[in-house]
């Protein structure tokens, strides 16, 4: 299988750190004040523009009627420096929302008040090695972490939440989550009160089940991963949402651990995408509905005008998730639902939120100029475009879920999953199992270029209208069957990172690996 097993110091060999950065960054917790930049392992003192302590402590919210829910959350607060707000969702489990310009350099503490191991992975931003959150830098409670990272990525809807090994599926279930809204000139440009968030209605979706005392019933299927049968909308239960009829900017994530959502307009308005997981698209594209896996995230733009005075509802719609018995014999539309460990089956159709459009507007934002993609990935400019590197899906006996036949191992990396910092590159997922994974890398945002649809579409024609690839992604929905091609540029961080499926479930069973992005300038590599 041509794993090699790495010993810390091969790891520093391979991405360039120097001893003294070992001394300086011990293992698992990182205090020291410096941070490698660059190609060169040069030490610069870092100097944050703001400082943010994000805790992770348990609480109680209400959630449902009645008895309050024991959750685990983040709390944010900005202690100092600008370029950075820290807003937090009043009532709600999920974590603060941190706005913050591009450009900013933020040191973060990260407080773990919990009684288990966790640590804070930011999802979506390239962040040196020692600040993305591997799971071997899981603190103890108690403990302090601190991630020192300039935001170097465009304006984009990005996230953190908990990477702990074999623990991030229930933390996720607890309520840890919560959003890093970039912005830039040009998104300031593209859509009017982009900087402040003014004009925008944050929109944190995921799915929980409840015991009869109101607890969160943490009860996943081996298959599927933990599907809810109650929707939640930024930790809120029957969700409504009072609007103008006049024009907003929706910003979803998919902040469930394992449902897939089919998301339309009630009333059959087109959805108007302006922007995926790495930010805004060249474009707008309309859609008549949108998929969502979990970790993706889509940002819309929407005039409520043809709604006024009326009540529409955002929904999933009925879709045929694929499943053991071929071509979806166990999800499709409802069926099968007690087999997943819900009432609501994977596919099912569900109202997520109401939106109640009052008569007046006071005022109507326009969309400004969407801003052209920094470069267009195709054949012309991938060099391994037509001999992508196969990474393949599958699911062993006992779902164990594998990658090229491999699970995770804590310091492992294969051949084929070595790249060099600069290095443009072609990766293929090809999903060789009976259901649906959206695939996630760390550190770096892609294109996808091609898709190879699977030969039988009684599944695949339910849902493939709803893909978006014409923009940035850190997450791709890759069907049964079918073959994501995408292309990407590593770099401009060196060292070790994950890439893996981000239903949670599959994550923590197995269903991630460890890729390299080494120095170019190595000798013998
Ligand atoms: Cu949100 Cu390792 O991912
Ligand atoms: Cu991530
Ligand atoms: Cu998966």
């Amino acid at each position: 299988m041509n794993a090699k097993k790495f010993s810390r110091r091969d790891f520093l060999q391979l991405s360039g750190i120097s001893a003294a950065a070992l001394l300086m960054n011990p293992f698992k917790r990182q205090t020291a004040p410096f941070h490698l930049v660059g190609n060169n392992s040069q030490m610069e003192p870092f100097v944050p523009d703001a400082e943010i302590a994000i805790t992770a402590i348990e609480k109680f919210v209400q959630i449902l009627p009645g008895a309050q829910t024991r959750v685990w959350s983040y709390e944010g607060e900005l202690l100092n420096g600008s370029g950075v707000t820290v807003q937090s969702i009043p009532g709600s489990y999920l974590g603060p929302i941190i706005r913050a310009k591009s450009g900013t350099k933020l040191r973060i503490y990260f407080h773990n008040n919990l009684t288990e191991d966790s640590v804070l992975h930011p999802h979506g931003p390239r962040v040196p090695e020692s600040s993305d959150g591997h799971p071997m830098q899981a603190i103890h409670p108690g403990e302090t972490k601190i991630y020192e990272f300039q935001i170097i990525d465009r304006a984009g809807p990005y996230w953190f939440h908990p990477h702990p090994h074999m623990r991030t599926a229930e933390q996720v279930a607890m309520g840890m989550a919560g959003l890093l809204s970039v912005w830039d000139s040009d998104e300031e440009l593209a859509v009017p009160g982009a900087s402040t968030g003014a004009n925008d209605i944050p929109l944190v979706i995921q799915d929980r089940n409840f015991d009869s005392s109101n607890q969160i019933l943490y009860n996943p299927n081996n298959m599927w991963g933990y599907l809810g049968s109650r929707i939640l909308v930024n930790g809120k239960a029957d969700s409504v949402l009072s609007l103008e009829p006049r024009t907003y900017r929706l910003r979803l994530l998919n902040g469930s651990n394992a449902r897939t959502y089919k998301l339309a307009w009630s009333n059959n308005m087109p959805l108007k995408v302006i922007g995926t997981d790495g930010g805004l698209l060249p474009a707008v594209v309309s859609k008549s509905y949108v998929m969502l896996m979990p970790g993706e995230r889509v940002d819309l733009w929407v005039d409520f005008a043809s709604a006024t005075g009326k009540q529409i509802a955002l929904r999933s719609l009925s879709f045929n998730p694929g499943g053991m018995m071929g071509g979806g014999g166990m999800g499709g539309g409802g069926m099968g639902g007690g087999g997943m460990g819900s009432s609501l089956a994977m596919g099912a159709a569900f109202d997520i939120l109401k939106v109640n459009v009052s008569r007046k507007a006071t005022f109507k934002p326009t969309l400004g100029p969407l801003p052209p993609l920094s470069i267009r990935y195709g054949a012309t400019n991938v060099p391994n475009y037509a001999a992508p590197r196969p990474f393949t899906l599958e699911m062993g006996r006992m779902m164990n879920w594998t990658i090229n036949g491999r699970v995770f191992e804590m310091m492992e990396c294969a051949e084929d999953e070595m790249v060099y910092c600069d290095e443009t590159m072609a990766w293929e997922w090809i999903n060789n199992s009976p259901i649906p994974h959206p695939m996630h890398m760390h550190n770096n945002q892609f294109q996808v270029v091609q898709r190879t649809p699977p030969s039988s579409t009684s599944s695949y024609a339910t849902v493939n209208q709803g893909f978006l690839d014409t923009g940035w992604k850190d997450t791709v929905i890759v069907w049964p069957g079918e073959r994501v091609k995408i292309a990407m540029t590593f770099g401009p961080h060196m060292g070790m990172y994950m890439y893996h499926c981000h239903i949670l479930e599959h994550e923590d069973m197995t269903m991630m690996r460890n890729y390299m992005i080494m120095d170019p300038m190595m000798p013998g590599m």
